[in-house]
């Protein structure tokens, strides 16, 4: 074999390994850039062999353009579903059941996560996946093997040993309450109709048509169910562990019971316990540990008799629609909301909930009064699930939406194919000014503190903000004037404003609320573009032609740039010292969440890098510039000569103190 063809061998073998220490143990032993080094390194070598390609090399994880469509299969064994029980009680009950069936045997349950994403099915043949099927109705689903192969802790090629050579694994893929956040945050900028729940979202994933799109979604899958011929261990729970240690994402929540009190103890833990998790649980099962006992116990038509799901009660409460009112949004998207009479759901009182859009309050065909079905399954804004008709008052008249934005009165639009309503006064309408304020200043953006709706209303009100660029003429006699603002606080957000002079420029794009440009098009439109100068100037087609900016992205990008007021705006971020063109060095230092929520002071001279550059190190991996040393400061990061009333601040704080070596070790640069 030629030394290219073993270092192919050799690196794939390694990137899994990556892989798998990354994705699946949450422990890697590698930097994301050297990671990136080594997959750049097999792409090419791979471009140089094509015919030594393999469906599961590590490369394939980014998921290519070709797939069109789903073929079917039929599943091996059915695909079942689980009975359900709602109480304690009920799942003693089963436990009880179970005991007579098999007359007195000694019994162990093993009890896990009910994960709430959407079912699937993995066939591995000789240590490698080979195909990944969707539950689709039981018998036969659609094959979705390549979009499958995007989520890294699903290992294509097994590590370990013992595995059979021809098996089935079944699991759920999720989508964690992060990626779920982020990428509704993401539709909502772009007026995009949103995910109802996580697993709408992972399911409307897993059948997406283009895969390097399915790349993008964060998507994760733990697996609960091992099939085949010659598994193994004779039970359930050893064939699981085997299972993790062949590289599979098996929930460490999986665990023995011997006794029925063990089980009630299992669910009073996982019933407050499990809205710790990163990921969607709507339930827990429990299932008898031994297959020969599960064999002897068998299935009904619908499910099997040795397994019971028990469902976490749906936390809803009814309550009284007070009237529903509409939200504009900065991009002048209306949002219709309910309000209601307050209820207490899951511990907080819920006043208002979001009815997403027109279409949705139709679908649900709210009422003026109309008693209102409020569900909080674990998201962070409660949503309205159904409408009791059964209390509707007889001359309630259906909710109807506005005609005109209830904030400054200009006839609404709606852009074709979607579902909102729109206020173009884009210039005039007093939220949609404040709502970009706010997104400039949010933490994803220029990463401003201690400027919140009010603030950013208070300084428009006053007349001090009345755009993004005015931010950098503020002064902090200015917000001295405003509410809750003194001396210090003012001061703060002064200097905060000053450390976002150092953002870099992706963000910056982000930051300046074009419509449907969201993070991730935002950064791929400013390394395409590189300087502001030259992304005002692009065409419509030299926009179409960077990657994920279609024909209506480059036709809002292109107007928004023609606008004089939008030009004016950029000009003053630019003469303010706001970062305008991507910084020399992004290649070699890749962005990362690495610093997220850490602030850091940056005092003395440095011999690697300039301040300004290790402030923006900070801000591109996540983390914040502070001007002074207070109890929240994270690190001190000093160079040469700090001044030694600094230093004996933060000695008395107890605040780490690190070199610029530390430093570039903590983000993976060195
Ligand atoms: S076992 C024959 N275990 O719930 C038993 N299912 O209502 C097969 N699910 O279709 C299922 N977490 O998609 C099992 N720990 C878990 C599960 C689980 C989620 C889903 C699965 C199944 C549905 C049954």
């Amino acid at each position: 074999m030629s030394p290219e063809i073993n270092r192919i061998d050799q690196l794939r073998k390694e990137l899994h390994r990556h892989n798998y220490n990354y994705y699946v143990k949450n422990a890697p032993e590698i930097s994301d850039r050297d990671f990136d080094m080594l997959m750049k390194e097999l792409e090419e070598l791979e471009m140089r062999h094509p015919e030594h390609f393999d469906p599961n090399s590590p490369t394939r994880r980014v998921g290519s353009d070709l797939s069109d469509g789903f073929s079917q299969a039929a599943h091996i064994y059915p695909m079942l579903s689980l009975a359900n029980t709602y109480s304690i009680d009920e799942v003693d009950a089963w436990v009880k059941r179970v005991d007579e069936s098999l007359m007195g045997q000694e019994t162990c349950i093993v009890g896990e996560m009910k994960f709430d994403g959407s079912g699937i099915s993995l066939i591995y043949e000789h240590g490698r996946l080979v195909r990944a099927v969707t539950r689709g109705d039981g018998e036969k689903g659609d094959i979705v093997t390549e979009n499958i192969r995007t989520i890294r802790s699903i290992p294509l090629e097994l590590q370990g040993s013992g595995w059979p050579d021809f098996f089935e694994i079944r699991g759920e893929i999720v989508l964690p309450w992060a990626e779920f956040d982020r990428l509704n945050a993401e539709r909502e900028a772009l007026g995009e109709p949103l995910f109802a729940n996580p697993r709408n979202a992972a399911s409307g994933t897993l059948k997406l048509l283009n895969p390097s799109e399915v790349a993008h979604r964060g998507l994760d899958a733990y697996l609960y169910y091992l099939l085949g011929e010659d598994l193994p261990f004779d039970n359930h729970y050893d064939n699981m562990m085997a299972a993790r240690s062949w590289g599979f994402k098996v929930s460490e929540a999986m665990t023995q019971l011997k006794t029925i009190e063990d089980v009630d103890r299992y669910i009073n833990h996982w019933d407050t316990a499990r809205k710790e998790l990163p990921v969607a649980t709507d339930g827990l099962v429990f299932k008898v540990n031994s297959l020969r006992q599960q064999l002897n116990l068998g299935f009904t038509a619908k499910s099997p008799r040795w397994a019971v799901a028990y469902k976490f009660a749906a936390e809803r409460a009814l309550t009284r629609l007070r009237f529903v009112s509409f939200d504009v949004g900065r991009m002048g998207i209306i949002t219709p909301v309910a309000n209601l009479e307050p209820v207490l759901l899951s511990g907080t009182v819920v006043k208002r909930a979001s009815l997403h859009n027109d279409d949705i309050v139709r679908t649900l065909d709210i009422h003026e009064g109309d008693m209102l079905y409020v569900e909080k399954g674990g998201e962070i804004i409660p949503k309205i699930t159904g409408v009791d008709t059964a209390a509707r008052l007889p001359e309630a008249r259906p909710v109807e939406f506005v005609s005109h934005c209830p904030a400054c009165g200009t006839p609404l639009v709606r852009v074709e194919g979607e579902a909102a309503w729109v206020c173009p006064n884009k210039e005039g309408c007093v939220p949609q000014i404040v709502g970009r304020i706010e997104h400039f200043v949010g933490r994803r953006m220029m990463n401003i503190d201690g400027i919140g709706e009010e603030t950013a209303a208070a300084l428009f009100a006053h007349g001090y903000v009345k755009n993004i660029a005015d931010l950098y003429d503020l002064e902090a006699g200015q917000l001295m004037n405003i509410e809750g603002f003194a001396a210090k606080s003012a001061r703060r957000v002064i200097d905060g404003i000053g450390a976002s002079k150092a953002v870099p420029f992706e963000r910056v794009v982000f930051a300046l609320s074009i419509p449907y440009v969201g993070e991730t098009t935002a950064k791929k439109v400013a390394r395409a573009a590189k300087s502001i100068e030259r992304l005002m100037d692009m065409s419509v087609a030299e926009l179409e032609a960077i990657e994920d900016v279609g024909p209506r992205i480059a036709r809002t990008i292109n107007d928004f740039f023609a606008d004089g007021q939008n030009r004016d705006i950029v000009a003053r971020l630019k003469a303010a010292g706001v970062q305008m063109a991507v910084a020399e060095d992004t290649g070699a230092a890749p962005s990362s969440d690495t610093l997220a929520g850490k602030s850091f002071v940056i005092s003395g001279v440095f011999a690697l890098h300039s301040r300004d550059e290790y402030k923006a190190l900070i801000e591109r991996n996540g983390g914040k510039n502070v001007g002074s040393i207070s109890k929240k400061t994270d690190y001190i990061l000093a160079g040469e000569n700090m001044g030694p009333a600094k230093l004996e601040k933060a000695k008395a704080l107890g605040i780490p103190i690190i070199d610029e070596n530390t430093f570039l070790a903590m983000i993976g640069a060195q």
